[in-house]
């Protein structure tokens, strides 16, 4: 949610600050704003809406000293001119972007209030500015005091880029939310990630939480709680493929059909062959074994992924549960005495699993997280953690990520169990996914047929269930169009009054023992006029179902509707013409609660 853009010294800002805020607007955002300094005076521009109407409003501004630039996801105040970021402070000496919310904001604001100032909009970021200008102002205009002096009032979380007006650096300070140093050539550069440098950065710091500081052309001055630290410099963060359409026309396309090369990945990371052997850590599965309960929490796509964990746990005989991460950490019960968890997040910086986690670590207890980003606040913080390699999705829907997420705990399955059979299993799950890839043109067709639907329902059984309810999620974010997810059983005892003519009822079949229920459920409610396609697995088809996919193990079919689910919410979108890689209101990294 949000990105920030920063850099000093030699380099195009105009190119860089406008493009890098395009590569991060895969985060969500609903307004932008750059600042640069020109011959020591700050020009500010801001504006509703995207980074392309921000661009029209900026002239070119060849040789600019510093430059910060922002998206912002409205948490607090509408998403208008005046609360987008830069915020600057009452005296104009401060501005600053941020990212992350400012808990303390009100009391804060009080105290500013009674010292004389007054604000011109409704977010946490202005106040961040006038605390500043406060401490800077009784400190002699010593801008790393007033930072470390600001920090300690400031509660909540923040990564914020700051000029100081008539100062040569570029300022930054972070915690709780991701901010990167880049190294250049003749210029320094910082982002939220590091997408808008990979063009431009030799080497990277990943910044930790209470890291202050300053950035000068030739090089990074870093403090954490008023003691200068040495920087940690790495080398390029990802690969240039993972950013690049390769000629696909929206990541979302993309991302899908690389699903089988990231299954493939995983093995890889997982798996050596030679030795027939798993390459997690054992003490990781030590801990799992000795557990009494693994308890898996998570949120969205991933929360429904964690529901094929918890299945694996169930087949491996464990004691397992599933929660919304939202709702645990208000009822963080477990009867257990040795629970286990589970935090499955793409992003790693998902604000409601990581106060999750932090309840988890109060007690002492093992977790471990399951990201798809290297660092991420969630890794860091966990007992173990592993990665799933599905690259960076860019897409804010979910989806090779998705698969990544059930693949790897299918490898965990097989690693407690001591069998390789879950690796041949990906491997062919991998196949009947190209499989379904050839025949996306069939999903297409089915598609058009939906686009001017009001409502869409997904219904399933068993593992069928937790595809159906992924399906239903992938449709509603990206095609707007309201979808539900039942349990077949479930239809009757109320849904089945939402069923009109034409009303499109997709029935999904992997499981033999639930196929003949679930059909009798499909046609309970085509007769009362509902427009149904069904989507089953080869070996339980019938030669009138929408879409066929192929047969591999019983307990990785279900994923072969899901994939079907993401190239129908694809393709509908697709047919309303709605910005498909980048929802309306939605972020891919939700780091505020
Ligand atoms: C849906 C989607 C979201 C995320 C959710 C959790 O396509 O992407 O529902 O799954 O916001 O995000 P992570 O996995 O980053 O914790």
């Amino acid at each position: 949610m949000c990105g920030i853009v920063g850099g000093i010294g030699k380099c195009d800002f105009r190119d860089y600050v406008l493009g890098g805020l395009k590569k991060l607007d895969y985060r969500g955002y609903d307004s932008a704003g750059l600042a640069y300094v020109k011959e020591g005076k700050v020009n500010l521009y801001k504006t509703p809406g995207t980074v392309e109407a921000l661009a029209s409003k900026v002239p070119a501004f060849e040789g600019a000293e510093i430059a910060i630039g922002h998206t912002r996801w409205a948490t607090h105040g509408d998403p208008s001119e005046v609360n987008a970021h830069p915020q600057f402070s009452q005296g104009r000496l401060v501005y600053l972007v941020h990212n992350g919310v400012i808990e303390n904001f009100r009391a804060l604001k009080t105290r500013l209030k009674a010292r004389g100032y007054s604000f011109l909009s409704q977010t946490d970021t202005e106040v961040i500015a006038d605390v500043l200008e406060f401490h800077y102002l009784t400190n002699g205009k010593d801008a790393l005091k007033a930072i470390r002096e600001t920090e300690i009032d400031l509660e909540g979380s923040y990564a914020c880029a700051i000029i100081f007006e008539g100062d040569e650096h570029l300022y930054f300070m972070k915690k709780g939310s991701p901010l990167l140093i880049g190294v250049g050539d003749k210029a320094m550069y910082l982002a939220s990630d590091c997408l808008p440098m990979i063009k431009l950065a030799k080497s990277y710091v990943d910044l930790s939480d209470g890291d202050y500081g300053c950035l000068s052309p030739e090089g990074l001055t870093l403090y954490n709680e008023g003691r200068a630290v040495e920087p940690v410099y790495s080398e390029r963060k990802i690969d240039d493929y993972d950013y690049d359409l390769r000629g696909y026309p929206h990541f979302m396309l993309k991302e899908i059909e690389e699903e089988p090369m990231v299954l493939s990945r995983l093995i890889d990371n997982y798996f050596d062959p030679e030795s027939g052997e798993y390459l997690f850590d054992p003490s990781l599965l030590k801990a799992m074994k000795e557990a009494d309960e693994i308890i898996f929490l998570a949120c969205g796509t991933s929360h429904y992924a964690s529901l094929y964990g918890l299945e694996f746990m169930e087949f491996y005989g464990k004691k397992a549960s599933s929660y919304i991460a939202s709702e645990w950490a208000y009822h963080p019960i477990s009867l257990s005495k040795k629970p286990f968890y589970v935090l499955l997040s793409q992003s790693g910086e998902t604000a409601d699993l990581i106060a999750c986690q932090k309840i988890i670590n109060d007690e002492g207890r093992p977790n471990l997280a399951i990201v798809n980003v290297k660092d991420s606040t969630l890794s860091r913080r966990a007992t173990y953690s592993c990665l799933i390699y599905a690259g960076l999705e860019v897409a804010v829907a979910a989806t090779k990520s998705y698969i990544a997420q059930i693949g790897l705990m299918a490898l965990l399955l097989g690693a407690l169990t001591n069998s390789s059979s879950p690796v041949r299993h990906l491997e062919k799950l991998g196949e009947a996914i190209e499989d379904v890839i050839a025949r996306k043109e069939d999903i297409h067709e089915t598609a058009k047929k939906i686009t001017g639907a009001r409502d869409a329902f997904f219904v399933g059984r068993g593992s069928d269930y937790s595809a159906a309810l992924e399906c239903a999620l992938k449709l509603k974010e990206i095609s707007y169009i309201h979808a539900e997810a039942y349990a077949g059983g479930e239809i009757k005892h109320g849904p089945i009054a939402l069923i009109e003519k034409g009303t499109p009822v997709f029935g999904l079949i992997s499981e033999v023992d639930t196929a003949l229920p679930l059909r009798n459920n499909i046609e309970e409610v085509k007769s009362r006029g509902a427009a149904t396609y069904i989507v089953s697995s080869l070996s339980l088809s019938s030669g009138k179902d929408a879409f066929v996919t192929k047969d591999v193990k019983p307990y990785l079919n279900s994923f072969l509707k899901v994939v079907y689910g993401q190239y129908l919410a694809y393709y509908v979108s697709l047919e309303k013409g709605l910005p498909i890689d980048k929802p309306r209101n939605l972020a891919k990294s939700v780091t505020v609660e």
